[in-house]
């Protein structure tokens, strides 16, 4: 790998050991990947600290936070100091929320470490946004930024509908570009890997959130990892449908990159989606393609006796927040279910502001931040069935938790809570 005069000085420790530790791996990394080169990054969202169990015990026996850094972000089992981040570095979520420890079942001394974690995030300078959707609250790249971020969700986002560039990065990769600014110039940074390898034409309407989901698993289990270029769409879905979309792209295929042709930046045509490269064969997404959809987000659900209501997949903007609260207003939740609802600490304040928290609260709802239950392996104790309005949770939850999980509607979800009953299905 060719590098500069700045990324030599790195590499040979001329700028400290952690950096030459960050650079070592990221020319590893870059050259298991045939990358030629790096490239400036100044966005970075990655995790740090000990908030998984694991690295939680790791932190305890090993005795501190530039441990878990170095052994987990650098890949050295020799322990350094490690100094500020380079560049503008972001949180994701976290395993969980340290101000909801009591009802998700986590040990007061689990939180204890987890704040140490996060402390020492802020004091390497990195932004706690601790949200898988850092896009809904201020870390929003522009068009052809490179970037260097982890979460499959967060990912597909702003490289489809931003027009940023980033890979799906890990630990390891967002680490070293938190301390060095660097990542390789591979995959989504370049400009020819972006454009569309397979052609969808929708010949239904898809309108609401839980079809922009739909559509989404259909297409990524199609696909797989590839970049579906989507054309016929007759209403422009807004950030929450986009959200929804990339999410279960990115869960039943691996989806990075996709082209809504009107509607995201890179594919003002069909054939600027395609880059003027020939099309190829098109699949159509029409009502038997959403029935499958849907059947297969709810294969695991069988007992309509719901217990659990997981809201928040990626973690909900303040406009579905608002709409949830309209469905929970004046109603209260069974005795026999709990709703945890999911979105950024900022998201969660202006809820506050506006009045939204303090009826999910009458409704029995908990609002809750930093992370998700598939993410921190966390149910209400006893739960068996759940209900989710996100094809992603509704994928992960029974793999990760063993449990039942419907899909449906967010007022499908509501309905639920409030009876105790699943009663959702398509229209
Ligand atoms: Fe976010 Fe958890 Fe879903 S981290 S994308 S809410 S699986």
């Amino acid at each position: 790998m060719k590098l500069t005069p700045d990324e030599q000085a790195m590499l040979d420790g001329q700028q400290g050991k952690a950096k030459q530790k960050a650079m070592d791996l990221l020319v590893r990394y870059g050259e298991a990947l045939g990358a030629e080169r790096l490239v400036d990054t100044k966005n970075v969202c990655g995790t740090v600290g000990a908030s998984t169990p694991f690295l939680r015990e790791f932190a305890q026996k090993k005795g501190g936070m530039d441990a878990v850094f170095s052994e987990f972000n650098l890949d050295s089992a020799e322990v350094v100091q490690i100094p500020k981040v380079a560049v503008f570095s972001s949180h994701l979520q976290h395993g969980i929320d340290p101000e909801h420890g009591d009802r998700q079942g986590v040990p007061a001394e689990v939180v204890q470490v987890h704040r140490k974690g996060e402390a020492y995030a802020a004091g390497l300078g990195i932004q706690l946004l601790n949200t898988c959707a850092p896009y809904t609250v201020g870390n929003v790249p522009t068009r052809g930024e490179h970037c260097a971020w982890m979460e499959s969700s967060a990912v597909i986002y702003i490289n489809a509908v931003l027009g940023a560039r980033t890979n799906a990065e890990g630990r390891e990769s967002a680490g070293c570009a938190m301390l060095t600014g660097k990542i390789p110039y591979w995959g989504y940074h370049i400009e020819e890997n972006r454009r569309g390898t397979h052609h969808v034409e929708l010949d239904i309407d898809v309108e609401s959130t839980a079809d922009w989901g739909l559509l989404g698993y259909y297409v990524g289990e199609v696909v797989q990892d590839r970049v579906p270029v989507i054309s016929g769409t007759r209403n422009v879905p807004n950030l929450a449908r986009l959200k929804h979309f990339g999410a279960a792209a990115a869960s039943s295929g691996g989806v990075e990159m996709y082209h809504l042709v009107g509607i995201t930046p890179e594919a003002p045509t069909l054939d600027a989606a395609f880059g003027g490269r020939p099309r190829p064969e098109t699949i159509r997404y029409g009502k038997a393609e959403r029935r499958q959809a849907y059947e297969a987000a709810n294969v695991t659900a069988k007992n309509r006796n719901v217990d659990f209501i997981m809201l928040g997949c990626p973690h909900y903007t303040i406009e579905q927040i608002w709409e949830v609260s309209k469905l929970l207003e004046g109603r209260k939740l069974s005795p026999n279910t709990e709703m945890w609802i999911f979105t950024p600490r900022q998201t969660a304040h202006l809820a506050e502001q506006n009045g939204y928290a303090k009826i999910i609260r009458e409704a029995g709802a908990h609002l809750m931040s930093d992370t998700c239950s598939s993410m921190g392996r966390l149910l209400p104790k006893g739960t068996k069935v759940a209900a989710c309005d996100s094809v992603k949770q509704a994928h992960y939850l029974p793999a990760i938790m063993g449990i039942e999980s419907w899909f449906g509607t967010t007022a499908d979800c509501v309905n639920a809570a409030v009876t105790g009953r699943w009663s959702g299905g398509l229209d």
